[in-house]
């Protein structure tokens, strides 16, 4: 113990990063910019030869801080798990997905816990950040490294850790976005609190692994049941025939009590349209119900076909159908300035509009192609829309758009971020 909280202080501890992707990525050059010897383990080769030739392909990595990490020989990449026996500390940043059935995917988990188990050595401080429902840690990770013989908390330490990056955010970063910690016991705790304290400003630490995994689907729980309610408001607010973004904004002059949130397409992304469910599952494996989490579901989920649907009434407002429509989509990553597109509503949208007869095209400046299904589709530049065009829909209010000039150029312009805010006309409609 003495010597790995030594490594920590005086950073010769050799740091493992296990999946290099939107969580791990950054983390390990964050490790590595601070003077850590780091290690990036991953599956994906073409990731593994990115970063070992010095190319970020994270959007808030850059790829002059790889370059420089690699050149000074602070940080590699490989998919040779056996390396993980040479580590002092190992985060574990693997995805956390749901099954069809919406029950959680260890898979991931698993095989990487896997991968440490073959390796682990006395010594080694171990913390998962994948995001995964309460009990995890104690009741999957620990078992499975305990098969080595070695004990948590005594031969080994093991501890739970959110990620909270929000890949996109101009104003945290990893460096800035506290941390919570929470081990098997007092030691595993304190040493990942150590670990983390020497890369980021505020270390949070709580009593068990379980309530550091219940912090993180607590964060994303709330979203999701606030995004489903302020959802549920816009849908209430159109039949009443209230612009319900005029309601939003002045509500959000209330100094206290009030947080706004914001209507969409529907939830997009890795954490919040998939982390409730985590809850849920759990929940319910303890004989409870979540009722909050899975009305925001149903609420949220079904956003897409109410946005169809309102493209559905603009076009009826200059006499045409859907079927034989040319609707081009703006923005189909999840949310803004990203190009991670996984859960995105603007994919259920191109899907609906498609069963239903309309020709569908799209501009993403960060999603060059994109496959769904049976559809392929590739980016059209930004310049080369607008003709013949019927119906625009904004689905991703991404900063690079010229806005101004869509509304010049499209006859028909549904908004469902409200990117249009400043502008008043009548072809435009809101969400
Ligand atoms: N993306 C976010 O904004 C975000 C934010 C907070 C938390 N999280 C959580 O963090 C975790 C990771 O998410 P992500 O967005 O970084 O996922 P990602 O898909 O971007 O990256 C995961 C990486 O893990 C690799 N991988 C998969 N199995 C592996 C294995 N057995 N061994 C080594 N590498 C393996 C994949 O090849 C991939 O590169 C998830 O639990 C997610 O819910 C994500």
């Amino acid at each position: 113990m003495v010597t790995l909280k030594d490594g920590i202080r005086d950073r010769t501890a050799r740091i493992g990063v296990i999946g290099l992707g939107y969580v791990g990525l950054p983390l390990a050059v964050e490790f590595a910019r601070n003077g850590f010897d780091v290690t990036g383990f991953d599956v994906d080769v073409s990731k593994v030869g990115d970063i070992n030739a010095g190319r970020s392909y994270i959007i808030d990595v850059k790829t002059d801080d790889i370059a420089t990490s690699i050149r000074a020989g602070r940080l590699r990449a490989t998919t040779d798990m056996s390396h993980l026996r040479d580590m002092d500390a190992i985060d574990i940043c693997v995805p956390t997905p749901l099954r069809k059935t919406k029950d959680p995917d260890l898979s991931y988990v698993v095989q990487a816990v896997d991968a440490v188990k073959a390796h682990l050595r006395p010594g080694q401080l171990v913390i998962l950040e994948s995001t995964t429902y309460p009990g995890t840690t104690d009741e999957v990770v620990q078992p499975a490294l305990e098969e080595t013989g070695l004990k948590a908390g005594v031969d080994f330490y093991l501890a739970f850790s959110p990620e909270r990056v929000d890949p996109g955010n101009q104003t945290y970063s990893t460096r800035t976005i506290p941390k919570v910690v929470g081990g098997v016991n007092a030691l595993s705790t304190e040493l990942a609190r150590d670990l983390y304290g020497s890369i980021i400003e505020t270390v949070v630490s709580v009593s068990s692994t379980q309530v550091a995994e219940m912090v993180k689907l607590l964060e994303n729980t709330f979203r999701a049941v606030n995004i489903g309610l302020v959802n549920e408001i816009a849908l209430m607010s159109h039949r009443m025939n209230i612009d319900v973004w005029e309601v939003i904004d002045a509500a959000s002059t209330k100094p206290f009590g009030f947080m706004p949130f914001y209507p969409g397409p529907g939830l997009g992304g890795h954490c919040i349209p998939i982390d409730p469910f985590y809850l849920s599952w759990k929940a319910r494996q303890n004989g409870f119900e979540c009722r909050f989490i899975e009305l925001a579901g149903h609420v949220n989920s079904s956003m897409p076909t109410y946005v169809v649907e309102r493209i559905g009434e603009a076009l009826n407002t200059v006499r045409k159908a859907v079927n034989g429509a040319r609707v081009h989509l703006f923005g189909v990553a999840y949310k803004k300035d990203v190009g991670d597109i996984r859960e995105s509503p603007a994919l259920d949208i191109l899907e609906l509009l498609h069963r239903r007869g309309a020709a569908v095209t799209y501009t993403d400046p960060y999603v060059p192609t994109l496959h769904h299904g049976d559809i392929t589709l590739c980016s059209v530049p930004e310049d080369d829309t607008g003709h013949g065009v019927d119906c625009a829909v904004i689905c991703t209010n991404h900063t690079v758009f010229d806005y101004p000039n869509m509304v010049k150029q499209f006859p028909l312009i549904v908004d469902t971020r409200n990117a249009l805010k400043t502008i008043r006309a009548d072809h435009i409609f809101r969400l």
